[in-house]
Formats: C-alpha cells, sequence, structure tokens
C-alpha cells in the first residue's frame, strides 16, 4: 500500500475530537517484512495458547512459569460478558460463522477463523492503537473517536478495516519492534487493506433498533 494513502488517512484521522485536545493515543504501523514478523510471532503465542487450552494441568501449570500462551496485554480482552450482551455476542458469532459455511460444532474450523485474527485476515497493513491509561475511560473514548474517523477515512478512499480487539491480546512482539512510551498501553489493532468480495465481507450483523437503545423515563 502507498505510504502516502496511510499518510493520508492518519492526516483525517488526527482531526478526531479529544478531551481538552490531550490526543492521548499513539499508532504503530507495519507493513512488508515487519507486518510478516509480527504475524509470525503473533501467531505462535495463539498457537501455544490453544495447544494450552487442551493441554493436561502440569501443562497449564508449567505455563505459568514460563508465561507460553498466557496473554501479555497491557489490557484483559478476555473478559465475561455481561449476560445481557451475550446473546448479540451469541448471534453475531453464529451469524458469522454461517456466512463462512463453518458449523456450529466444528472447532477446529472455529479455532481457525480465530487465529485470521492474528494473520490481520491477510491485509497489508496493520496498526497498533496505544493509549496513556492516566485519563482512564476517557483516553479510551478519545481513541475509539479517533479510529472511527480513521475507518471512515479509509472506506471513503476505497479501502476497507476492521478493527482488532484480539490484537491487544499479546504486546510483547508488538513493543519488542516498535519503541512504544511506556505510558502508553496497547488498546487494541487494526487490519487495513483492499475489501475482498469474500464471503465474510458480505456478512451484515445488524444493530439494535434506537428503541432498544433509548433508556426510558422512570414513570410514577
Ligand atoms: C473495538 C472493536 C474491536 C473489534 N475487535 C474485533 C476482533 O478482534 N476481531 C474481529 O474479527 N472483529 C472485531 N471487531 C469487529 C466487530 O466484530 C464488528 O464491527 C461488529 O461485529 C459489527 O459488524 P460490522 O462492523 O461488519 O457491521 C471489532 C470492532 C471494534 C469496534
Amino acid at each position: 500500500m502507498p505510504a502516502a494513502l496511510i499518510e493520508a488517512i492518519l492526516d483525517d484521522a488526527r482531526w478526531a475530537p479529544s478531551w481538552s485536545n490531550t490526543q492521548p493515543y499513539k499508532i504503530a504501523v507495519a507493513s512488508g517484512e515487519l507486518k510478516d514478523r509480527l504475524k509470525a510471532q503473533l501467531l505462535a503465542r495463539y498457537d501455544a495458547s490453544v495447544e494450552l487450552q487442551g493441554g493436561s494441568l502440569l501443562a497449564r501449570a508449567w505455563a505459568l512459569v514460563t508465561r507460553r500462551g498466557l496473554p501479555d496485554g497491557d489490557f484483559n480482552t478476555r473478559f465475561e460478558y455481561p449476560k445481557e450482551l451475550t446473546p448479540r455476542r451469541r448471534a453475531t458469532g453464529f451469524g458469522l460463522y454461517a456466512a463462512l459455511g463453518i458449523a456450529r460444532e466444528d472447532s477446529a474450523a472455529r479455532k481457525r477463523q480465530m487465529r485470521r485474527n492474528w494473520e490481520f485476515f491477510g491485509a497489508p497493513v496493520v496498526m497498533f492503537v496505544f493509549v496513556r491509561q492516566e485519563l482512564g475511560a476517557y483516553s479510551v473514548l478519545d481513541a475509539g473517536i479517533f479510529l472511527q474517523s480513521l475507518m471512515l477515512s479509509a472506506q471513503a478512499r476505497g479501502l476497507g478495516t476492521c478493527a482488532e480487539g484480539a490484537l491487544g491480546t499479546w504486546a510483547g512482539p508488538v513493543r519488542e519492534a516498535f519503541d512504544v512510551p511506556p505510558a502508553y498501553k496497547l488498546l487494541c489493532g487494526l487490519a487495513l487493506g483492499w475489501p475482498s468480495d469474500h464471503a465474510v465481507n458480505a456478512y451484515n450483523p445488524g444493530r439494535a433498533d434506537v428503541a432498544e437503545m433509548l433508556i426510558p423515563e422512570k414513570r410514577g
């Protein structure tokens, strides 16, 4: 991807509003060899984590010592979903696997699809988004607005994106590759490329109605 195109998208996104205009985020961009190196290192971590899931008690204990296969991200990406949000999450997951022709019980195929996250879905460019943690939820909010601006700019230029919370799971290889200021924490990543006609790109999980989003006034 031409460097000028990446720069143009970042130049659009930098105009995103933020708390007191602090712009409390930084972006690391990888393409070419660096992207391939990061992909290999992150995939090795994902594979180790899958091995661990099916591993014996001893293997799990050993992983606690070596940290192999365990997340080393700055934020927890494997949280318990609130009960109320679980149906949407499940519906989106089932819809995605159905679009890909993956049966519910085919856990090997699901893992292969999950693995695509750390292949950046074949995109030529991957970005990593870092935030200053001291601003709490507000730096994350600012980064979200920035990311949406970036995604809209990319789309307007004929590109496609996938925000990737999954890329927050392992920070080690990213910190080794980039000179990240220690106060900046890895929030998520983003795959950037040209959209293909793959079935996954036709999948649209839709959204809840406005009525469902609105909080009703208290009565009585
Ligand atoms: C903060 C954030 C993190 C996301 N993380 C992932 C991810 O790790 N892997 C993935 O395939 N999609 C990820 N997505 C994409 C969402 O799953 C997707 O936007 C949502 O299901 C709605 O689908 P749509 O954008 O195609 O309408 C993420 C989106 C956001 C905004």
